[in-house]
């Protein structure tokens, strides 16, 4: 069994570092953007007025200063890397949202159900294009200039986070195909998920350590530990999406199964040998399920072993992060911060 965790110190302490060069980095959109962003990062409501809303749980700038710190340079370090990350996470939700029909997201109106899907598609785009430009013009948002020694690094963080978006657009292009096929296979699912969430926590768990000219070998471990607690991350989301309480998720459940999507643990039922795996094929063929074929279609995951392996394949990739950690030398505060997100993230809730 896996301990519970308290929340780690990071997630409060992220927030507070990179809180004022993201309210920058927004105020630098255009205004008919600004409000949008805003919007959607919980700062303000759909009237632009201020208010404390839900501003997502903040795991990968957490990840990114956490990486600065793990090879024994200040959080500092990796600001414009967290800030740009969270930016590319924040694009990819919005333009999510509208891939998924999703109307509820961290306890509010999604960004295109609200304002439409043009406006998300654009907001996306420019907050995607906005991160790229934070990570190679740190003075957009009043960062002193790099010097010549930081350019190699601004550029190896940039190369970071283009490949990893790029991973995860592919990802998400998969399992946007997978809505049209009867079943996926296990391996083909993960390698799904590898894309679309594995990719950017690789990316968020090493970007610090890079802008801080960290050896090869440090910033090699600490991606190779982000991907593996990425796929643990995604396995829970995918249970979550079925199993979870929307009160607590802040979004809406069996959203899954109504768009005909092949997560883990139904990717893993339909494979399965169970008895069940026929009746739960036959219903998802369905083009639109009412409540009472949703609720089977659940319970039919459950039995054919879906909700059980997709756990043990989260505990297992969130055992393999851990150990992936002993493999280099690094800061212990910051690896015990690294094991504590580990452990929220196999535990949460939302
Ligand atoms: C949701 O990510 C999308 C996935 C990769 C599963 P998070 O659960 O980190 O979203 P927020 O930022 O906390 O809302
Ligand atoms: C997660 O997508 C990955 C990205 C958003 C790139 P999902 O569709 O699985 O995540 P949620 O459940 O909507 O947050
Ligand atoms: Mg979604
Ligand atoms: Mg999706």
């Amino acid at each position: 069994m896996v301990e519970t965790s308290t929340v780690p110190e990071i997630f409060s302490r992220a927030r507070k570092l990179i809180e004022p060069g993201l309210h920058r980095a927004i105020d630098s959109l255009s205004m008919e953007l600004r409000p949008l962003a805003s919007y959607h990062l919980g700062w303000t409501d759909e009237n632009g007025l201020e208010t404390g809303g839900d501003q997502g749980k903040g795991v990968r700038p957490a990840l990114a200063l956490l990486s600065a710190e793990a090879v024994g340079k200040p959080a500092e370090a990796g600001i414009i890397g967290a800030i740009a990350i969270e930016l590319v996470h924040d694009f990819s939700l919005i333009h999510d949202d509208v891939i998924d029909n999703d109307i509820e997201r961290r306890h509010r109106s999604t960004v295109w159900s609200l304002f439409g899907t043009g406006q998300a598609i654009i907001l996306g785009d420019a907050l995607n294009a906005l991160a790229m430009r934070l990570v190679l013009d740190p003075t957009l948002i009043g960062i002193r200039p790099p010097t010549e020694k930081d350019i190699p690094h601004l550029a190896s963080a940039a190369k970071c986070l283009a490949d990893a978006t790029a991973a995860m657009i592919s990802g998400q292009a998969l399992d946007m195909a997978f809505e049209h096929f009867n079943e996926i296979d296990v391996a083909g699912c993960l390698a799904m998920e590898a894309g679309k969430t594995g990719a950017l926590l690789g990316c968020a768990s090493s970007i610090g350590a890079i802008l801080a000219g960290a050896e090869e070998k440090q910033i090699t471990v600490l991606e190779r530990y982000g991907i593996e607690l990425g796929m643990a991350f995604q396995a829970i989301d995918d249970i979550l999406g079925i199993w979870g309480d929307p009160l607590t998720t802040g979004k809406q459940t069996f959203s899954d199964l109504r768009q005909h999507k092949k997560t883990l643990p139904i990717a893993i039922a339909l494979t399965s040998k169970s008895k069940h795996a026929n009746e739960l094929s036959k219903l998802l063929l369905e083009e639109e399920l009412n409540e009472f074929e949703i609720e089977r279609a659940a319970e039919l995951i459950e039995k054919c072993g879906g909700k059980e392996a997709a756990m043990t394949e989260a505990k297992h990739r969130f055992e393999s992060s851990l150990a992936v950690l002993e493999k280099a030398n690094l800061d212990s505060y910051a690896k015990s911060e690294l094991i504590n997100v580990a452990h929220f993230v196999i535990d949460r809730k939302f």
